[in-house]
């Protein structure tokens, strides 16, 4: 049986519906995830091939108030000395000498962290005594919190000698963070939370310059002080001391640290 066509015309049929549906829910979901979920992997893992990376940071800095000073008095050899090591003063002897020192600590921004340290060191001198050579060594509290919680015990080490005898001595610096190896960068780095001079050792050799300084040396995370230009004025006043005035800045700090997928990154982003 055949069939012929006699009319024919096209249907349109409407479907309607208002916008917020669970259709339209589910085709915003669908287009989140499929541009925002890598975009997301992308920026937690901090870049996928990425082996170092850097971040910046203003670490939290305390002056721990523990000085040491060896001061040159001739060019024979005689010195004044003075800490705030009760063993190292007993040591001393004749040659302790206590000056007046005032310190400040400043957090010039408001932001909760301290930014300067204003030191000052009067040394009191007998009348034949001139100075020719400073060594100052300060100790800090020095902690990071960005990335791993660092917590060590630093040092701010200041030498200076003239032929020509002072009467003053104005330093400005920075202490500046040294990093011989990257930081983790998660977790608890504590192992410099350590006094960088033993006070309670009665032994000379914890007090010598030489020593501290070797045994600080061999660390992988140290401060050093920054002081490009250290001011020596001569001409000193008969019976007026030697006066020491340093200005330390604890500056935004460029961390180094090592990337790690397996132990950040894309796990953690769900
Ligand atoms: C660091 O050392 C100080 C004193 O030596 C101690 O009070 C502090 O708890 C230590 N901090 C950490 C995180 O090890
Ligand atoms: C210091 O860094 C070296 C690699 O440069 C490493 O072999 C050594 O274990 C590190 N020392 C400490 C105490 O982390």
């Amino acid at each position: 049986m055949a069939f012929y066509e006699v009319y024919s015309h096209p249907v349109l049929v409407r479907y309607r519906s208002s916008v917020c549906t669970k259709a339209t829910l589910f085709l915003v979901v669908v287009l989140c995830l499929t541009y925002i979920a890598p975009l997301l992997v992308a920026y937690r893992s901090q870049g996928f091939w990425i082996k170092r990376n850097i971040y910046e940071e203003q670490p939290v800095v305390r002056f721990q108030y523990q000085t040491l000073l060896v001061a040159a008095t001739s060019l024979q050899g005689d010195y004044v000395a003075w800490s705030t090591f009760p063993h190292l003063n007993n040591m001393l002897g004749s040659n302790l000498r206590i000056p007046a020192v005032s310190v400040r600590e400043e957090d010039q921004n408001q932001d909760g962290k301290l930014d300067l340290l204003t030191f000052q060191l009067q040394l009191p001198l007998k009348a034949d005594e001139q100075v020719y050579s400073v060594q100052l060594l300060l100790t800090f509290s020095y902690q990071l919190f960005r990335m791993s919680t660092v917590v060590m015990q630093s040092l701010a080490f200041v030498q200076h000698s003239s032929p020509v005898p002072g009467a003053k001595l104005f330093i400005s610096g920075d202490l500046r963070l040294q990093q011989r190896t990257p930081l983790p960068h998660w977790g608890l780095y504590n192992i410099y939370n350590v006094s960088v001079i033993d006070g309670s050792s009665p032994f000379a050799s914890a007090y010598d310059l030489t020593n501290v300084m070797r045994s600080y040396q061999e660390r992988n995370l140290t401060t050093v002080l920054s002081s490009p230009t250290p001011v020596w004025t001569v001409g000193r006043a008969a019976g007026s001391p030697f006066e020491l005035y340093a200005e330390i800045r604890y500056p935004l700090e460029i961390i180094r640290y090592p990337f790690n997928k397996n132990s950040e990154g894309i796990e953690s982003v769900f």
